[in-house]
């Protein structure tokens, strides 16, 4: 399968990247940049690294807006680092970015492909609203599209009521939906929602077992008990990297009381794309809130059409937690030990 993915990376999208280019059935078409954790230009440095760790210095890398489309941008270092890979420091890439801006590579790509290519948005949905905006017909030229973002009756990471991605660039979440409203079902986005992607919930041991599949002849021990920002002494670069990003993670998490783990929000948004877990979702129109100032990128599903309006979205209601890791643990730690 073909996919564009548009990233703000971060930590859980480095695992998602990561993930990707793990999968030999995955064709990656283009990874895209927009500004969230970090700055539009950071994440595109970092999309440029990772791809090189992970042998794949042939997927162009583009970046299109550098802030959001109404409100100013904000980003999170204290969630991410101030380059927004954690404790991680990825040798710089020896290539640079394509000429082309974000939202021509995309829209290109879906014409000159139509009904072939899958889009995972792991962002704000900057880039892909200012692409819908200039090709209106992409959710027909799209084979599918995948995001992670929203909270649906469960509560927000950014407010009370808001995650995230849709918090950043409301004006654009909402008008991605908007473009789908009355789409068949199956060309509805599936969204990955904090109510799901919070129970893929990453702990030391996983990291561990991620070591002993790239075949470390150390144990990889990330601990609670240990001093902030040690660093991995993990040989296998990708172990490494890995590991120095996700401590990162962890010590975020624990001092938001959520204990000494990590919530991979977009590692489980790229399982879904790539058809590689089990999932079930519910058909909804969603809102994205965008005026009321305590409410600004709050989502609000309806699945009963109490409002009457088209559905514009699938969420997803259910996923296997145990099930995901054991593919992060598979996959990733047999690329680590094919990149050695
Ligand atoms: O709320 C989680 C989302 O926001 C993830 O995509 C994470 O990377 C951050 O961007
Ligand atoms: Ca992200």
């Amino acid at each position: 399968m073909s996919l564009l993915l548009d990233c703000d990376t971060g930590i859980d999208d480095a695992l998602a990247l990561i993930y990707l280019c793990s999968q030999p059935h995955v064709e990656l078409v283009a990874v895209t940049s927009t500004p969230g954790n970090v700055d539009a230009d950071q994440v595109a440095r970092n999309n440029l690294a990772l791809l090189e760790l992970c042998g794949r210095p042939d997927v162009p890398v583009a970046v299109g807006a550098r802030a959001p489309l109404r409100v100013p941008l904000v980003t999170t270092p204290d969630t991410h680092g101030p380059q927004g890979i954690g404790y991680a420091e990825l040798p710089q890439a020896r290539r640079t970015l394509e000429p082309s801006d974000a939202v021509d590579l995309w829209i290109e790509a879906a014409r000159s492909r139509p009904g072939e290519l899958t889009a995972l948005l792991t962002a704000p949905l900057t880039n892909f609203a200012l692409a819908l905006r200039a090709e209106p017909r992409l959710p027909e030229l799209l084979k599918g599209v995948v995001i992670m973002g929203g909270a649906f009756f469960y509560q927000g990471n950014t407010t009370p009521t808001a995650e995230w991605n849709t918090h950043v660039d409301p004006h654009a979440a909402a008008e991605v939906f908007a473009a789908f409203a009355g789409q068949p079902e199956d060309r509805l986005p599936i969204v990955c929602a904090l109510e799901t992607t919070e129970r893929i919930e990453m702990h030391p041991e996983h990291l561990a077992a991620l070591a002993e599949a790239a075949g470390c002849n150390e144990p990889e021990l990330v601990r609670p008990g240990d001093a902030g920002g040690l660093r991995s002494r993990a040989r296998n670069g990708l172990v490494r990297h890995v590991s120095d990003m996700l401590r990162f993670y962890f010590e975020f998490h624990r001092l938001y009381d959520q204990g000494y783990v990590a919530h991979v929000h977009d590692y489980f948004a790229a399982t879904v794309a790539a058809g590689t877990t089990r999932f079930a979702t519910r058909t909804a129109t969603v809102h994205v809130e965008t005026e009321a100032p305590r409410l600004v990128g709050t989502t609000v599903a309806d699945f009963r059409g109490l409002w009457g309006e088209a559905p514009n979205a699938r969420i997803v209601s259910e996923n296997e937690p145990a099930a995901a890791f054991a593919e992060f643990v598979s996959s990733v730690g047999a690329l680590a030990r094919r990149l050695g």
